[in-house]
């Protein structure tokens, strides 16, 4: 069977859309309508008009879509795509966290569960949370459930204290600034392009930080030839594939995945698209309050 025309027969069928996140297997990008980090990716949820959003993703991402969008069907094509980072903070632990700071904003990063954004008053991205939590008007916050990106976004703004509850994602945090000398010191020419979700120190070492989109816009628009990479593989991938001119280093030359982003295959989304199993439903009264939080971002700025 030729997974492709299939899959794109389905899609006018059934008026479906696909959104696929830049970290997933690079052949999904041959049948998918939108790619892009979370941001891009939960705009297009909100404004889809499909019936359906197939989500090349994790279960966040396809939860967000579903809040944003809950009269449309929402598949995760594999519900076993879960997010270490969102999974680290529950909705105990979140009130626990709150009870200790009481009065202060709270802001969550989109990787986190429905249930944790029903609690937050404000959502963001990797791409926009410095803009944020900025646009709170405020000298502290409290930041879940991310530590990397609260202390960046402390850092960048200055005068916002960021108190950032203990998550991380373990596929950026296991960069060491030692890595990122080893891998400088094989290509002393090439930027250090990384993610907020790294370590501080390793931070403190890039020439660019930004959102998975950040980085492919940074090469896009840089006159540069030679890049180290410190973000999930699928950015280098579809880096490579762009850019065949320009270089695209890992960090030790060993890629960095996350497991869950790559579950799925070609015949994952057919088959999502024709059973229509792991449909995403988001309890009412949890969706009624996380949606408030997530428009709250959209809302800034237009997100
Ligand atoms: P982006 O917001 O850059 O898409 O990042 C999502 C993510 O899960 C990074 O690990
Ligand atoms: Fe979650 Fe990290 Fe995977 Fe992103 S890379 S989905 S934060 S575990």
């Amino acid at each position: 069977m030729n997974y492709i025309t299939e899959i794109n027969k389905l899609k006018r069928e059934k008026n479906a859309v696909i959104l696929a996140h830049s970290y997933q297997n690079i052949e999904i990008d041959t049948v998918a309508d939108f790619v892009g980090d979370s941001l891009y990716l939960s705009r297009q949820a909100a404004k889809t008009d499909a019936d359906m959003i197939i989500f090349a993703g994790v279960y966040f991402m396809a939860q967000t879509a579903k809040i944003l969008s809950p009269e449309k069907k929402v598949i995760l094509p594999n519900a076993k795509a879960g997010c270490d980072m969102a999974d680290m903070i529950n909705l105990e632990q979140l009130r626990a966290f709150k009870n200790k700071y009481l009065g202060i904003p709270v802001v969550c990063y989109i990787n986190s569960t429905a249930e944790v954004k029903s609690e937050c008053d404000i959502c963001c991205t990797s791409s926009n949370a410095v803009q944020i939590v900025k646009s709170l008007n405020t000298n502290k916050v409290l930041f879940v459930p991310d530590k990397n990106l609260g202390r960046y976004v402390e850092k960048e703004l200055k005068n916002v204290e960021v108190i950032t509850y203990p998550g991380y994602c373990p596929v950026h945090e296991i960069n060491t600034t030692n890595d990122i000398k080893a891998t400088k010191a094989l290509y002393p020419g090439a930027k250090i392009l990384v993610h907020p979700e790294c370590r501080e120190e390793v931070i403190d070492m890039a020439d660019y930080t930004g959102s998975t989109s950040g980085i492919m816009d940074y090469v896009k628009n840089s006159s540069d030839k030679e890049f180290i990479i410190v973000t999930e593989s699928g950015v280098i991938d579809r880096l490579k594939r762009d850019y065949p001119n320009k270089h695209f280093y890992s960090i030790n030359n060993k890629p960095l995945i996350c497991q869950s982003m790559k579950l799925l295959s070609i015949e994952d989304i057919y088959n999502a698209l024709k059973y229509e199993e792991a449909e995403i439903k988001v309890d009412d009264a949890v969706a009624k309050k996380a949606v408030k939080c997530i428009n709250n971002m959209l809302g800034v700025n237009n997100g």
